[in-house]
């Protein structure tokens, strides 16, 4: 079951202490793929699989996206109304993704296994960190930072 805590949590370690990376970098990095400035050892990693945390529009900052009691663990939910996708990877662990695919921008629909699904051409990424697990999506979904308060699951 879903765990709801009174006190505000950190949620899915949004902080950009742990990869050491600014919170442009995501940005400068994606422009550098598109412009193909990257070297090509670095650029594969860079530009393929990692997670990308990204800062939420000003319409999705402070927006409560989900109860965290409608989120299975181990699964997610599609929040259509907020393009987004909420997942719980693990216990307590809550992780909020932009709902649009990124290999051509149809809306993900569905956890499926473990994954989220996108039903254009069948791109899966991982509910842990929104990298991808199967293309022709070759960039992970772009994550924002959560933080559980109250029931919900809010973006901040
Ligand atoms: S748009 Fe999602 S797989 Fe093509």
């Amino acid at each position: 079951m879903p765990r709801a805590t009174g006190a505000p949590e950190n949620i899915g370690d949004m902080s950009d202490d742990r990869t050491g990376e600014s919170a442009a970098a995501p940005r400068r990095r994606a422009v550098l793929c598109g412009m193909g400035l990257l070297g090509l050892a670095g650029g594969a990693a860079a530009c393929g699989g990692g997670s990308r945390r990204v800062e939420p529009s000003a319409d999705l900052k402070g927006k409560e996206v989900a109860k965290v009691a409608d989120v299975p663990v181990g699964g997610g939910v599609v929040v259509s109304r907020h393009k987004v996708v909420v997942t719980q990877p693990a216990e307590g662990t809550f992780k909020v993704f932009d709902a649009r695919c990124t290999h051509a921008g149809c809306p993900v629909d569905r956890i499926r296994e473990g994954a989220v699904y996108c039903p254009c051409h069948g791109s899966e990424f991982r509910i842990t960190d929104g990298t991808v697990v199967k293309g022709p999506a070759s960039r992970a979904l772009l994550e924002y930072p959560a933080q559980v308060r109250g029931d919900g699951v809010v973006v901040v």
